[in-house]
């Protein structure tokens, strides 16, 4: 799965950090992968991305396009978190959006937007699920994680500017998509889910842009919402997700309230997951 926008600090990288985690809580085989340079799902699980993370070890090192691209199996690293691990980000990724050009110019490697799915595609059969946490941008790197994902999680907050910012997104999104199919890259979806970020269920203009994008997308638009809660961004502080945090450090409603909405959109998620590999109760 890949969580997308173009819309910086729409939720992407928390909604990545807690699905991984609650996948792997709930028993799956999970790989996170960090696209973003900022590397900010990376430092969210204990590695410094300019110490810690040294050339060449992250996903630039498995699509590079020289003779220094490396397998993803000898990139991928454990986290402490039981069946999770991760393939960390920093600020190298970069490279990879200066390189594809000229690679494209040369037409006589394997093209961008099949990179990625080659690499994931080399440990698939150690994962039950990968969460690809994309850069706020529509760069050659989330072109190649929108070719290797078969589900989309595309975060919004309900609000006029950022909704906007998205449908922009999807327009851009949707014309280069069409480039790399004429280019015979291939997409093939399962889902496409729109996930509400930092709701405020009581702020009424909020509220309303919600069931306009629900009028908009239908189905398209989880059920459940992520709220906005001080427990997500105080855990953030700390480089926490919730499900590391401890209930005492919050009010328990505070705390309860957070994790609800948090379970209850991973749940979904799940669900359609379940429904993908036609195991739906
Ligand atoms: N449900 C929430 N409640 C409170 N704060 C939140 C919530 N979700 C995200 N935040 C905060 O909003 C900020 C942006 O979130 P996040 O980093 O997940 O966005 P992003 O889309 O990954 O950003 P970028 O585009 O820069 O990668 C963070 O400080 C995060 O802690
Ligand atoms: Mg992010």
């Amino acid at each position: 799965m890949a969580v997308v926008n173009f819309k910086g600090g729409s939720g992407k990288t928390t909604t990545a950090s807690h699905l991984a985690q609650y996948l792997a809580l709930h028993g799956y085989r999970v790989l996170a992968i960090d696209l973003d340079p900022q590397a900010s799902l990376t430092a969210l699980h204990g590695y410094q991305p300019e110490y810690d993370i040294q050339a060449n070890e992250t996903m630039y090192a498995a699509v590079r396009y020289d003779d220094e691209r490396r397998p993803l199996r000898d990139i991928i690293r454990k986290t402490y978190f039981a069946g999770l691990d991760l393939v960390p980000g920093n600020l190298e990724l970069m490279e990879f959006e200066h390189d594809t050009p000229r690679a494209l110019a040369e037409r006589s490697t394997e093209p961008f937007f099949g990179r990625v799915a080659t690499a994931l595609g080399s440990v698939a059969d150690d994962y039950d699920v990968m969460v690809v946490d994309c850069p706020p941008q529509l760069g050659y790197l989330t072109l190649g994680a929108l070719c290797a994902a078969t589900g989309l999680l595309i975060t919004v907050h309900p609000q006029m500017l950022d909704v906007m910012s998205m449908c922009q997104f999807l327009l851009m999104a949707s014309d280069m998509l069409k480039v790399v199919q004429t280019s015979g890259g291939t997409l093939d979806y399962d889902f496409i889910r729109y996930i509400v970020t930092r709701f405020e269920p009581a702020d009424a203009p909020q509220t309303q842009m919600v069931a306009f994008m629900r009028s908009l997308f239908r189905d398209r638009v989880l059920n459940s919402t992520m709220v906005k809660s001080t427990a997500v961004s105080d855990a953030g502080l700390s480089k926490q997700t919730l499900y590391e945090v401890g209930r005492e450090n919050f009010s328990k409603q505070t705390y309860d309230r957070a994790v609800e909405s948090l379970d209850a959109v991973n749940g979904e998620i799940e669900r359609l997951i379940a429904q993908a590999w036609g195991r739906a109760a």
